[in-house]
């Protein structure tokens, strides 16, 4: 099997989550200088913005970077012609089926990897020509599906002949040992590159997450059919607290409506959204990407090592 550092270029087999309002084309400079595949979430953005922070990571990075385009922004269409405009090398797609965008993207050589929660949805998109799956459980930071990274993977893997690469509850190099053990070519992480030096969230949120323990994490909109995990807090709590007594929707909404924005570049950790996935209890100090992202693979390669000694 083919690791995913073969695949696309990189030094290590992971890739940084696209994560909206945070993944900036200067984050994903930096994660694709330290080794990772770097990717600007256009989630957040519109099509200027996108525009530049694509030129902004193209002037800080000669490595591979990438895309994550949410499939129901109502700008879907015009990022879709952006990416092959600025000649951007991968795209990610979440929430939906990217298959109108597909041919435009592949006669421009752009790899292209949607993010999917089950294995139907994976062998559904396998015949548009993808180039790999992102499995992601619901162990993950944002929006969720039901299946765990652990019965996930696995099953994607036997769906699909495309390379599989597994996300959601990965944050040590025991983590990704076991996530190329389930069959995965490499591995997407967000959450433990919440807390990097170069992650532009407020500090008032990476406290946050350091603080953390491992059942910090709750799920919000699972009853209204979008679920989206983040940390605990005044907002989320009671966002829970309403939809279990039956609040319609609309009424749940103002308590989300612009909430992550608050949570990232206002440090509001009582209404804001704080999105992080339930690794969130490993995290224990801010470090440089590069650091993070060496003891993610040295960590994974020592932890395969001392396997094969010890089984
Ligand atoms: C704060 C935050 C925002 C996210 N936003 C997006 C997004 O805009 N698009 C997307 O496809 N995934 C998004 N994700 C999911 C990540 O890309 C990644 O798949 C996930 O974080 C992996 O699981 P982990 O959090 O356990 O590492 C987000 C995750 C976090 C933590």
């Amino acid at each position: 099997m083919k690791l995913l550092n073969e695949i696309l270029g990189t030094k290590y087999p992971i890739i940084q989550g696209g994560m909206a309002n945070i993944a900036t084309g200067e984050f994903a400079a930096a994660c694709s200088n330290a080794g990772a595949l770097g990717l600007i979430g256009a989630g957040g953005m519109n099509a200027d913005t996108l525009r530049q922070n694509i030129r902004r990571c193209k002037e800080l990075t000669d490595k591979p970077f990438g895309v994550n385009i949410m499939l129901m922004h109502p700008q879907a269409d015009e990022f879709a012609k952006i990416v092959v405009e600025e000649g951007v090398q991968v795209v990610t797609t979440g929430a939906g089926n990217p298959g109108k965008y597909v041919p435009m993207w592949k006669a421009a050589g752009i790899k292209v990897i949607p993010v999917v929660a089950a294995a139907v949805l994976a062998k559904h998109l396998e015949p548009l020509g993808i180039d790999a799956v992102i499995a992601e459980g619901t162990e993950s930071g944002g929006h969720v599906g039901e299946m765990t990274t652990m019965a996930l993977v696995p099953q994607v893997v036997d769906a699909v002949k495309v390379p599989v690469i597994a996300a959601g509850g990965i944050a040590d190099g025991r983590q990704l040992a076991a996530a190329l053990a389930l069959g995965a070519c490499g591995v997407q992480v967000g959450t433990c590159l919440l807390v990097s030096e170069e992650c532009p969230i407020h500090e008032n949120y990476k406290a946050a997450l350091l603080k953390a323990k491992d059942s910090d994490t709750i799920v919000t909109g699972r009853i209204g059919g979008s679920p989206v995990r983040v940390l605990k807090n005044r907002m989320s709590r009671e966002y829970v607290r309403q939809e279990k007594a039956g609040v319609d929707k609309m009424e749940l909404e103002k308590y989300t409506l612009g909430s992550l924005r608050r949570a990232v570049f206002e440090g509001d950790t009582a209404t804001g959204s704080l999105m992080a996935g339930q690794v969130a209890g490993m995290l224990h100090e801010v470090r440089p990407v590069a650091d993070i992202l060496a003891d993610l693979w040295d960590g994974g390669r020592q932890r395969i090592a001392a396997l094969s000694d010890e089984c």
